[in-house]
Parts: C-alpha cells; structure tokens; sequence
C-alpha cells in the first residue's frame, strides 16, 4: 500500500485507488469535473516521489517537468507527497454578453473574457458554479477571431452548474473561467480530405467551430455535418447550418432525429445506424465525435471498424462525473 502525504497528514491509498479518489474518501476536497483524464481541473503537483506516466497525458510539457499530473487518473506506484496546483494564476473574469435559448433545454452563453484566451476552435474552457468550487468544462463553439467566447449549455435536471447558468446567471454577470484544453480540433495537414463531424445535442458546439475554422483555413474536401438528437425540439443552429451549407458546396448539413418525423432534409433513426448506413466506408476520413460519452465511444468504435484510422478520428466525449 502506498502513502499521500498532503498538507503534512498521511493517506492510506487501496491497490488501484486514484490519488482523487483516496483524498476524497478521507473528506480531503480537491478540484476536480470529468473524472477521466480530460478537463486538468484535478491537477496536483509531487513534491516528492514521481507520479506514473499516464497521469500526465495531456499536459504541457512545462508542466511534466514540474512533476504536475492529474489526480483523477493517477494509480500511485509509490509513495507521493503531492501538493495543490496553483490554478489561481489560470482564472480569470468574463462577463456574461448574452444568455439566450437556443431550444428548450439548450442556452447560448456569449462571454467576454477580461484577458484574451488563447485557444483553437474546438477546445473547451471549465468554469466554476456558484458555490466557486465546482468546476464544469463547456466546448467553444466560437472561433479565436470572433470577439466572444460562444457556449452551448444543456439542462441537465438537477444540475448544478448548468441550472445555474440556465436560471441564475445573466447579462452583465462575471463568471469565473479558465481555458482552453483540449485536442478535438482542425489543423490543415491535408486540405483536400473529406471531413465527417457528427455531434450528438451540444455535442454540435465544439464542431461548429471546428467546420467554421475548417473553412476560414481553406479546407478543400467535403465537410459532411450530421447533428443528432432525440426530437426534432433538441435540434438547433438549424438555418445557421442550412446557410452555412447553401454557401459553401463542399458542406453538407444531416440533421437526424430518433422519434418523430425526419425534418426536412434530414433522418429519422439511430444516428449511428445513419452514419454506417451513408458511410460504409470511411477510408482516408478524417472524422470528429463530440457529445454523449456512450454514443461518442460507440461511433467512434463503429468509423474505426469502417476503415478511419485511430489518428483520423477526433474526439470530445462530455464526460461527467
Ligand atoms: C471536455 C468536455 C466538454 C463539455 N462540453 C459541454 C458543452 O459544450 N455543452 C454541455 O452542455 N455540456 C458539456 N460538457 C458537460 C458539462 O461539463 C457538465 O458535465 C454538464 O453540464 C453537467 O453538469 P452539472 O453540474 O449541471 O450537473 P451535475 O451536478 O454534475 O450532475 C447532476 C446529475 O446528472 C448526472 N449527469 C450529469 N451530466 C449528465 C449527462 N450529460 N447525461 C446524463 N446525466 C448526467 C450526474 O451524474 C448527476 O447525477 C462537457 C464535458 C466535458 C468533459
Ligand atoms: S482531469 Fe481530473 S477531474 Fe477532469
């Protein structure tokens, strides 16, 4: 078994135990959001001992140096004295510019951050709740050029960051935010390669950047959009996309529903089902997943099994705890 020292006590972490998950089972509160790896909300620093590999997937370089992981996916292999990343440093004030329904579960949250983020179209940033302590991310759906940052908020019932900039949160209001993460975004290696982005709810938000960032890059290949939801209700950004499309040939725009009628132009039906159905093979695509962790982990197995390869396949499953 091995030991946590933090502020000088001493934690008995079990055999596959996270160093997030033996600081909590003693009532030890460390930040923390998704869980899995993705968000960094959870990051500490060893001040003794090293943390293993893993635990330091997606960190900057600067900070593996520094001997920073994330606590949430670190199995300790020996003892660790870990301290608390300093994250005042990373937040920072933007003030609510505009917080309108996109349809009847979904909110567009338009944010002016006090300093410029630096970020690319498809990242995420984390923001706190009202308490000032629970942390959630929320994809960009905005792009670097544009003078806001753009979210795309679902209800979750009983939620508490997002209830609470569904309900309390409005214009003029300062919330706390710190960003960009992420690795689900465009770069221009090939140009001429046919893109599929399938988003499932706000999984949209992330990929309405990434299409538009496409663009602006001059991308040349196909650009294939299908948006999925239960009814048509929990579609949005509908005409938005129809014009992005009848612009632009190389884009088309799918937008599926599994109950109810097809909307125009678009599917009923499992989205998945829909996709393997137009896409039997997806050799040379590039493809990206965003939205519902399930149904991103499946989909994306499914255009793996239909012949993208693993380094085509971008993803950002909204992962919560
Ligand atoms: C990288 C990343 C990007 C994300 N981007 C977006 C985004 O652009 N838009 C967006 O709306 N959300 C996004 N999310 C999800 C978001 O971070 C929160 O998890 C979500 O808003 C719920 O937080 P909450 O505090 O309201 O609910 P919580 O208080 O965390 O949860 C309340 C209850 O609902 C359950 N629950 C939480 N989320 C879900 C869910 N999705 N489905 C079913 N049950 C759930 C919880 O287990 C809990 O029982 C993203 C997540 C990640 C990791
Ligand atoms: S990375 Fe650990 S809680 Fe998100």
């Amino acid at each position: 078994m091995v030991m946590i020292t933090y502020k000088d006590e001493n934690y008995a972490c079990d055999k596959d135990e996270t160093v997030l998950a033996c600081l909590l089972r003693h009532k030890v509160f460390v930040p923390n959001a998704c869980q899995s790896g993705v968000c960094q909300s959870c990051m500490m620093k060893a001040v003794q001992g090293t943390p293993p590999k893993v635990s330091q997937t997606g960190l900057k370089d600067t900070l593996v140096v520094q001997n920073h992981f994330l606590a949430c996916i670190c199995k300790p292999e020996e003892d660790l004295e870990v301290s608390l990343y300093d994250a005042s440093k990373d937040w920072m004030l933007a003030e609510v510019l505009e917080n309108s329904l996109l349809n009847e579960s979904v909110i567009r949250l338009r944010l002016k951050p006090r300093h410029k983020i630096d970020y690319v179209a498809g990242q995420f940033i984390n923001i706190k709740g009202q308490d000032g302590q629970t942390i959630r991310s929320y994809s960009l759906a905005s792009l670097p050029t544009e003078d806001y940052l753009e979210l795309h908020i679902k209800r979750v019932p009983d939620g508490l960051v997002s209830s609470y900039l569904h309900d309390v949160v409005g214009v003029g209001d300062s919330l706390s935010i710190m960003g960009a993460s992420g690795d689900c975004f465009y770069t221009n290696r090939e140009q001429g390669q046919p893109l599929l982005m399938i988003g499932v709810g706000t999984g949209l938000a992330p990929l309405h950047g990434v299409m538009r960032d496409a663009l602006a890059k001059g991308h040349t290949g196909s650009i294939s959009v299908y948006h999925g939801s239960l009814a048509t209700a929990g579609l949005y950004y509908i005409d938005e996309l129809r014009h992005l499309a009848d612009e632009h040939p190389s884009v088309s725009y799918t937008p599926c529903v599994l109950h109810g009628d097809a909307p125009e132009g678009g599917q009923q039906g499992d989205i998945q089902q829909i996709v393997k159905t137009y896409f039997p093979s997806l050799e040379g695509y590039r493809v990206y997943v965003c939205g519902d962790p399930q149904m991103v982990d499946a989909i994306k197995k499914q255009c793996f099994m239909s012949g993208a390869s693993m380094a085509n396949i971008y993803s950002d499953p909204f992962d919560f705890s």
